[in-house]
């Protein structure tokens, strides 16, 4: 007894202890700031940090933000701030604070220290930030560093603003769509940086572009194009930098209206689709090497070209002058290579034959030209056919270059040529026949007289040559790993031999899987989580490796990224046995974690990956890490490691509301009551009116249907699949897109026109309410032709009240009070299928008109959805455990896709096809823009 008595008492000590060290913990760190920042404006004299100016407590006083700004602070940051882990907000710009700024912890969503004395920030700073929205590190006086590699981890990524941080070397090939899909905002003004726009950048949804000013000897020097393909751009800075090429088509750039150009090497003619663009404002010019006529804008745009006193090549100095004829045929024969600056710079005044020579253009003492020599210029590109528009030319010189293409049948038509050399090209095809006595040289062209040019898809030696190499390389890199992995007590399994009964198809060079082995442990299999874990990684994992549950609450604190190891290791190697379901763009999987809570795997086909399923990955992680909500399934990582794409989710153990309406006697199961679905209807009403509006942007899902709608043990319904979630532009009400959803679900307008309003959801919605009432698929291909479509035989059935008992699925039995509520729906969905869209009604009203007939049923359950359904501020990870602690479950992970696949794998019932009736006539259509 007396034992036992101590042994509690020794607990409660134990228990308060940790309480009170768990309080405490930022009280520390707070404490060690206030020492470390001299504060002259700060009234931090309070016992209770919490109550200190700028401090923000959660509930549980933990601190959540911090803000600083402009309060002429000095000294430094102490290392603890990382220990602050419920930290979401932290500003300290425009202070004068020193030192080596720390790690901060992972919760952080805003960083704003820009203006400051900072000499340095961790190069591996961004790796475990995933949640990180905004950063402005501006106006730091750096020591030189290279844009960090680890930022590539911030997936969630809005703005990312560092002007003069003393950055080096290239802008990296991560900056795009790819890897930070909600990227809108990128400043690197006044860096030191080189090279060119990266690549990546084409197709991104950035909308402000900084990167004048750049302080290296080179600056950035190669040309604009990617430009033309970053369509959401609205300001352009690229002044100051030694840009060449000509300005690229701004045709789809239509919400562009601050260009600034100037002070580059730009060269060609300024593109109409420039001056023409209607959404511009402000454009310079200034201090290029510009070529044609001087451009004419429309008189709302302030323009400034500076004609008399800046740098130009324009033909003329009056503004929408044409250049002469022959000076504009001369820019369109230049205009394949690119415009070179060297001609650009050459080519002055708007005539060739008068005045300072061109180069290249020989004239005869009588104003013609007379021979064109561009040889061993160091140009690329094609042979303009325009080139024969030069009448008077005899001699065409275009030698040792490296020109492509073919050459042109009109230059057979020169009348006087005497001469043409292009010996030493890359020109292919056939010779054009020119008149006797003209002498073409073609040596030097390897493939001159032959239809495709040399190395070209369909060129079988070249191929072949490449695919040899591909081979090479994986051995290669497969002996690299071996050997490097060959030192140390580890195990190696090959990853073939281990699991070949489940997983052939995978044949990344991943293949290979490390256990390091550890003695004492028991059975658990080591695995530990990193962000980009490579295999190189994993080795260091194996001192520390994390077990396979601490590996999912390190999800939770805040890691969105799992490694694919992880991931094999839980899904049992992606075998067969644990598929939940197929879709258009992969493969969902049953994972198991060591401590058996649950996950679903979605796992993007590779092939599909390279663009409609890329697409649809990168719109889900951007989707589901800015929107939450207790009806929306929830995320709990995601894994972008090689050429493996995977998402991980809540396991929902009921399956989807497809099965359990269309699919329940073959399950062997009973049909939904009606209370059960009007429920269910509430619960995606309430998750749809909240990516509709509530979640401060407007989220159109696009793809609503019951395959698309789990359901929890508790019955209670979570909205998935956000894919072909798109976010309506700011302010626009409907926007245009590619049409992409599901025959029998697609509004008639969007189905039409492609434009996509939340009304496009209003109607699929409708469609859902209808599937319930009648127990009928939204196409019912079985049934007569005029028929087949539900939307459309419902209507014509709720016309005729005596028809109406037919419409109401058979298997529901329905008493007097729930007549009542049955007649309310079926009123509510044909509205919601309105061929009009404003005829059809929004969320909230659906909400509305479902909330108190779902409470007539459930009079004793309170809704708990005000108490927690929405999380504004909550970064992921920590809305996710405040459900949990809400709804008193301690593992979230214990959930299923589809209840008769989870026995499957036990069962080894693999050889039934996964069904997933929704998916089967899923389409995604071409773009319709
Ligand atoms: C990132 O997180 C991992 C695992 O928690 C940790 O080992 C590593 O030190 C962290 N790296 C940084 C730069 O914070
Ligand atoms: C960039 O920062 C340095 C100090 O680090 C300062 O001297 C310089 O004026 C700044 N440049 C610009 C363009 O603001
Ligand atoms: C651009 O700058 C790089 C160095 O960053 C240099 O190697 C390259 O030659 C330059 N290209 C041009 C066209 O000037
Ligand atoms: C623009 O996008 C098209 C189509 O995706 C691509 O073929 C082209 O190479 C891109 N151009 C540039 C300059 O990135
Ligand atoms: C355009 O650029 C020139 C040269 O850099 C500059 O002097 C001028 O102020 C700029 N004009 C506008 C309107 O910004
Ligand atoms: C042609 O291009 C290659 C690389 O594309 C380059 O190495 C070579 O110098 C170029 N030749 C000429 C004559 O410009």
């Amino acid at each position: 007894m007396g034992f036992g008595v101590s042994y509690v008492l020794q607990l409660m000590v134990m228990f308060s202890l940790m309480f009170v060290c768990a309080l405490s913990q930022d009280d520390v760190v707070m404490k060690k700031l206030k020492t470390t920042i001299s504060k002259n404006n700060l009234d931090w004299s309070d016992k209770d940090f919490c109550n200190w100016k700028g401090v923000r407590c959660s509930g549980t006083k933990r601190v959540t933000t911090i803000e600083l700004r402009s309060s002429t602070v000095e000294g430094s940051l102490p290392q603890e701030l990382v220990q602050l882990t419920e930290l979401t907000y932290f500003r300290c710009s425009g202070n004068s604070l020193s030192g080596n700024f720390p790690y901060m912890p992972n919760s952080l969503q805003k960083l704003y220290i820009d203006n400051n004395k900072f000499t340095s920030m961790p190069n591996d700073f961004f790796t475990n930030m995933s949640n990180l929205i905004e950063v402005a590190i501006d106006y730091n006086p750096f020591s030189q560093w290279q844009i960090p590699f680890s930022l590539k981890n911030c997936l969630a990524l809005q703005t990312f603003s560092a002007v003069n941080v003393s950055f080096v070397g290239v802008i990296p090939e991560f900056f795009g769509e790819e890897t930070f899909p909600s990227l809108t905002t990128l400043k690197l003004s006044f860096n030191s940086l080189e090279g060119n726009l990266p690549n990546s950048l084409s197709g991104s949804s950035i909308q402000t572009l900084w990167v004048n000013g750049q302080k290296s000897n080179n600056k950035l020097n190669a040309t604009l194009s990617v430009l033309q393909n970053m369509t959401s751009l609205q300001q352009i800075w690229v002044h100051g930098n030694s840009f060449t090429g000509p300005i690229p088509d701004f045709s789809n750039l239509d919400q562009l209206y601050d260009v600034s150009l100037r002070d580059n090497q730009l060269t060609g003619v300024v593109p109409s689709s420039l001056s023409s663009l209607q959404s511009l404002k402000i454009v310079n010019l200034t201090n290029n090497d510009l070529q044609g006529s001087p451009p004419k804008f429309q008189d709302s745009v302030q323009v400034d070209i500076d004609i008399d006193k800046g740098r130009h090549s324009f033909c003329t100095e009056v503004v929408g002058q044409p250049c002469s004829q022959l000076v504009n045929v001369l820019l369109s024969v230049v205009e394949p290579f690119g415009y070179p600056l060297k001609i650009a710079q050459s080519w002055k005044g708007n005539d060739p034959c008068h005045g300072p020579n061109w180069l290249g253009v020989v004239c005869s003492s009588s104003g013609n030209i007379i021979i064109i020599d561009f040889e061993n210029k160091g140009f690329s590109g094609s042979i303009s056919p325009s080139f024969a528009s030069l009448g008077t030319v005899t001699k065409l010189r275009l030698a040792n270059n490296n020109l492509t293409g073919t050459i042109p049948k009109e230059l057979a038509s020169m009348p006087v040529l005497q001469l043409l050399d292009v010996s030493n090209n890359s020109l292919y095809g056939q010779i054009p026949s020119f008149r006797a006595g003209v002498v073409v040289n073609t040596n030097g062209n390897p493939d001159i007289g032959k239809d495709k040019p040399h190395g070209s898809p369909d060129s079988s030696s070249g191929g072949e040559d490449k695919k040899k190499l591909g081979v090479g390389a994986i051995v290669g890199i497969v002996i690299g790993i071996v050997g490097l992995l060959g030192v140390g007590a580890f195990v190696f399994v090959i990853y073939g031999k281990r699991y070949n009964k489940c997983d052939n198809k995978v044949q990344t060079p991943n293949a290979i899987v490390v256990h390091p082995r550890h003695s004492g442990d028991g059975n658990a299999v080591k695995i530990s989580v990193a962000a980009s874990e490579s295999v190189g990684a994993s080795v260091a994992g194996g001192t520390g490796g994390f077990s396979l549950s601490s590996s999912v609450q390190n999800v939770e604190a805040g890691n969105m990224v799992i490694s694919i190891r992880v991931l094999r290791e839980v899904t049992n190697n992606f075998c067969d046995e644990n598929i939940l379901g197929k879709g258009g763009f992969g493969t969902v999987y049953k994972g198991e974690l060591d401590d058996g809570t649950k996950i679903a795997v979605k796992r993007m086909q590779s092939e599909m990956v390279g663009d409609k399923g890329l697409d649809e990955f990168k719109s889900e992680i951007a989707v589901l890490t800015k929107v939450r909500h207790r009806h929306l399934v929830a995320l709990h990582g995601y894994c972008l490691e090689d050429n493996e794409k995977l998402l991980v989710y809540e396991y929902m153990p009921q399956g989807t509301l497809s099965q359990h309406l269309f699919d329940w006697k073959d399950d062997g199961s009973k049909p939904l009551e009606w209370k059960r679905r009007l429920s269910i209807a509430l619960d995606v009403a309430r998750g749809v009116e909240y990516l509709h509006g509530l979640a401060h942007q407007i989220f159109i899902h696009r793809d609503l249907k019951p395959s698309n709608i789990l359901l929890g043990d508790d019955m209670r319904a979570k909205v998935s699949d956000f894919g072909l979630v798109r976010l309506a532009p700011e302010g626009q009400a409907s926007f245009q897109t590619r049409l992409a959803g599901t025959f029998g679900y697609l509004a008639p307008e969007y189905a039409v026109t492609g434009r996509v309003t939340t009304k496009v959801d209003i109607y699929s919605y409708g469609v859902i309410l209808m599937e319930m009432i009648t127990g009928r698929r939204a196409i019912e291909n079985s049934q007569p032709e005029e028929n087949i479509h539900l939307v459309a035989w419902f209507r014509r059935m709720l016309l005729n009240k005596d028809s109406f008992d037919k419409v109401i699925d058979p298997a529901l039995n329905i008493n007097e009070e729930g007549l009542k509520s049955f007649w309310t729906i079926a009123e509510l969905a044909s509205q919601c299928c309105a061929r009009e869209p404003h005829h059809r009604p929004n969320m909230g009203h659906i909400v509305n008109v479902l909330a108190p007939l779902v409470e007539i049923w459930k009079p004793a359950e309170p809704d708990a959805d005000d108490m927690y359904g929405i999380d504004f501020d909550m970064s992921l990870p920590q809305a996710l455990s405040k459900w949990q602690n809400l709804e008193g479950i301690s593992n979230t992970l214990d959930v299923s896709y589809s209840s008769s696949m989870v026995d499957s794998c036990e069962n080894t019932q693999s050889s039934i096809p996964p069904r997933s009736p929704g998916f089967a006539n899923s389409f995604t259509s071409t773009d319709a823009r």
